[in-house]
């Protein structure tokens, strides 16, 4: 019976062949044991002299580190391993013999990992990171289309700037100027004007000159838009979403998360809802926290923001920012025009903000003056205005950055190790 590592729970006594590659071996003179990965899991092959034929054990002993081999044995029961199970070898075929595999059982620099991704995300580790990334777009797709949303695919080639146009990626588009998507916010809006409740799930492309452990140049982001929805609707929407995922991962990713090492009790409170602080009183904070330069107006930076969350052990909402510094279609708050309605949802434990979003200007003479304010004009924009001038509705939208949201889940410092191949500001390759 032909079966796959994650399968052999049904199989317990019998005999199965798995298509596998060898990820690590000991061996004694009696025995050798086999780790064994075919990409559904990791399981031990136990390959005893006694009991198979001479060439066999010889084959299991020599076996070179990612040759790939169709594997034969009992299933038993094995309570030592965290799979569970351990296949009792009977026969070898093998497929392809590797030689010389680069990344061995011992340590490696991260720029050698990084250069050799396309073999690193063979390792356990990296195996765990990428289901885990799975299971959160699994369970992104379950929680919106649980809650009446539809999926829409904005655009990635596009003529206008969402996020300010200092950090565009510029492509050629026949005789046109065009960009990679930043945001496919505006096209959302749009759609949430035509379906309700709307959420988009792609690659977004940034330029920017961060070399930090949380910025990718292209990250994937889940966008959701509603329609008829205020700020503080949205907020619960977010609270709920991110409450729904932590669940999603702890409840199917207990094996990825032992092997991350994660410590599970810290994202076990992770339920909704979530606290805020207004940007006013984060201001405040930061200054009883030390931060005396920092003054009204001013961006937050990382260590704001980590120094901000220390002092919560849920995900922190910060509300209410200025409105010069943040982007020109959020609404102003009616009672306070000098701020937006508007959050940042920042991780705890450093992993930083997860979440950006806002309640829309809904009002199509305050978006001409924005357009104006901020040089917005030409085709480019027109569409957008236009989604104000007929059945104009409050609607307030976020976007989720599922890299970040990995590297907190899985509890890894960096975002590169939480897409497959990531780019990043001097990496292309592979
Ligand atoms: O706060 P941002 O820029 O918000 C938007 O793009 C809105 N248009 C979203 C919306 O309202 N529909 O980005 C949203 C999230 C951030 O909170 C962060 O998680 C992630 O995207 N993000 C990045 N992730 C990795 N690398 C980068 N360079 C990122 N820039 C933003």
């Amino acid at each position: 019976m032909k079966t796959t590592i994650d399968q052999v729970k049904h199989y317990v006594g019998q005999e199965v062949t798995i298509g596998s590659w060898l990820s690590n071996k000991r061996s004694s003179g009696k025995i050798a044991f086999l780790q064994l990965r075919d990409g559904t899991g990791f399981i031990q092959g136990v390959v005893v002299k006694a009991e198979v034929s001479e060439d066999t054990f010889q084959l299991a002993k020599n076996m070179t580190q990612e040759t790939s081999l169709y594997v034969t044995g009992i299933v038993a029961e094995d309570s030592r391993s965290p799979f569970g199970y351990e296949l009792q070898v009977s026969s070898i075929e093998v497929i392809h013999e590797a030689v010389d595999f680069p990344i061995t059982p011992k340590e490696h620099g991260t720029e050698f990992l990084m250069d050799n991704r396309h073999l690193w995300l063979r390792s356990k580790k990296q195996h765990a990171i990428m289901k885990i990334r799975n299971e959160i777009i699994r369970a992104t797709y379950t929680f919106f289309n649980e809650n009446g949303y539809i999926k829409i695919d904005p655009p990635i080639l596009t003529g206008s700037a969402a996020e300010g146009t200092t950090e565009l990626f510029h492509t050629q588009y026949f005789d046109e100027e065009a960009y990679l998507s930043q945001s496919g916010q505006l096209y959302m809006e749009a759609a949430a004007m035509a379906f309700g409740k709307v959420f988009s799930f792609g690659p977004t492309f940034r330029a920017e000159k961060s070399k930090t452990r949380r910025h990718l140049i292209e990250f994937w982001m889940i966008e959701p838009e509603m329609a008829f929805m205020n700020h503080e609707d949205s907020l619960q929407v977010q609270e709920n979403y991110v409450s729904y995922i932590v669940d999603a991962v702890l409840t199917n990713c207990s094996l990825e998360l032992q092997t991350l090492e994660r410590d599970v009790e810290k994202l076990a409170k992770i339920k909704a809802p979530f606290p805020r602080i207004s940007y006013d009183d984060a201001i405040e904070l930061l200054k009883e926290k030390g931060f005396d330069d920092i003054e009204w107006g001013e961006d937050f930076g990382a260590p704001h923001e980590t120094a901000i969350a220390e002092s919560f052990d849920k995900p922190v909402f910060i509300t209410n920012y200025p409105a010069e510094i943040k982007a020109f279609y959020m609404k102003p708050d009616p009672n306070r025009p000098e701020v937006v309605l508007c959050a940042d949802l920042i991780a705890p434990e450093g992993y930083g903000e997860i979440i950006g979003g806002s309640q829309r200007i809904d009002d199509v003479e305050l978006m001409k003056q924005r357009y104006e304010e901020h040089a917005l004009s030409g085709d480019a924009y027109q569409w957008y205005l236009e989604l104000r001038k007929y059945g104009s509705v409050p609607h307030s939208g976020f976007g989720l950055g599922l890299e970040r949201t990995v590297a907190w889940l899985s509890g890894v410092e960096h975002v590169r190790e939480t897409i497959p191949f990531p780019r990043l500001l001097n990496r292309l390759y592979p």
